[in-house]
């Protein structure tokens, strides 16, 4: 496969944890992503199921949805989405707070988007020959209510051993220190994973049994003092070590803050069973670059109820 990043790119993603590619999603490839992900919500119906993403440990802990969004395409509400006597405060368009979790697998645009030569050759060129594509989120961060997202380290809740989950972060819109831009800890994807968020039940395939976070290293994550902004323009992406901590603040501006993020592992890593993210044997992961996944590359659990 040719070599899509430079030597230098490939040196600073390696010494920073993290590398901002300008210009890498065109114009046109952005919009269409924007109008799916609007589209999307306008045909979503919540029924009664009003699912608030927060990274909040209760909540989260309780989400049924959330892990059942492993095999579909749900929307989430932002947690300040509904007032008091649990009324929506803006318009259902103004009042998601990301789509999650399979749209790459089950919509043509997102898949589009997502499924390409040069992406696949950025994964490539950071050691990452062999990927599949496991987690796609469409975040809108919206005017006035878009929520923090507190520090964190993506391995935490995309585990495989050995680590290999990396993220792929496209601005679909201009990202700033106003509307809640992502800020990453240069160098910390040296520092181990501090914690793993399982789920529960004696065959970890109940979504009403649970999750908990594990904690494995108890050294703190830094503080936004230490964090750096990456203010970025749309059709930038950034790449995203999987140990690297990162932050996005709320978003108290008038202007959202789209964002479509796409996360992979290795074909040859293990992936435990007690991962929240468990895709079903009728959706079955896929390489990055095309290729069949091999029986003998697949992870073990992936596909399998167990
Ligand atoms: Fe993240």
């Amino acid at each position: 496969m040719a070599h899509v990043l430079s030597d230098e790119q490939i040196e600073r993603y390696d010494a920073d944890g993290f590398l901002v590619i300008e210009g890498f999603a065109g114009p046109a490839a952005c919009a269409q992503l924007r109008a799916r992900a609007v589209d999307i919500v306008e045909a979503f119906d919540p029924g009664e199921h009003r699912s608030v993403f927060t990274t909040d440990e209760q909540e989260r802990t309780s989400d049924r949805e959330f892990l059942a969004s492993s095999n579909g395409t749900w929307c989430f509400f932002e947690q300040g989405a509904f007032d008091a006597d649990g009324a929506l405060r803006q318009e259902t368009a103004l009042s998601i707070n990301k789509i999650g979790h399979a749209m790459h697998d089950l919509d043509d645009v997102f898949s589009s988007f997502s499924y390409t030569p040069d992406l696949a050759g950025v994964a490539a060129d950071i050691g990452l020959t062999d990927a599949l594509a496991l987690q796609s989120m469409y975040i809108f961060k919206q005017p006035h209510i878009g929520g923090e997202v507190g520090c964190h380290q993506d391995a935490t809740f995309l585990y495989t051993e050995p680590l290999s989950v990396t993220g792929f972060w496209f601005a679909i819109e201009d990202a700033t220190l106003d509307n809640g831009c992502l800020w990453a800890a240069p160098g910390g994807h040296r520092t181990g994973l501090r914690k793993v968020f399982k789920r529960l039940g004696p065959d970890f395939a109940d979504d009403d049994a649970g999750t908990e976070f594990e904690v494995l290293d108890t050294t703190p994550l830094p503080s936004p003092a230490e964090l750096v902004p990456l203010e970025v323009r749309a059709g930038t992406m950034v790449v995203l070590n999987g140990l690297l901590p990162h932050w996005s603040d709320v978003n108290r501006s008038a202007a959202s803050r789209h964002a479509y993020s796409l996360h992979c592992i290795s074909a040859a890593a293990e992936y435990p069973a007690w991962n929240w993210l468990q895709r079903s044997a009728e959706l079955p992961l896929r390489r990055l670059d095309g290729r069949d996944v091999s029986h003998a590359t697949a992870p073990r659990s992936i596909g399998t109820s167990a």
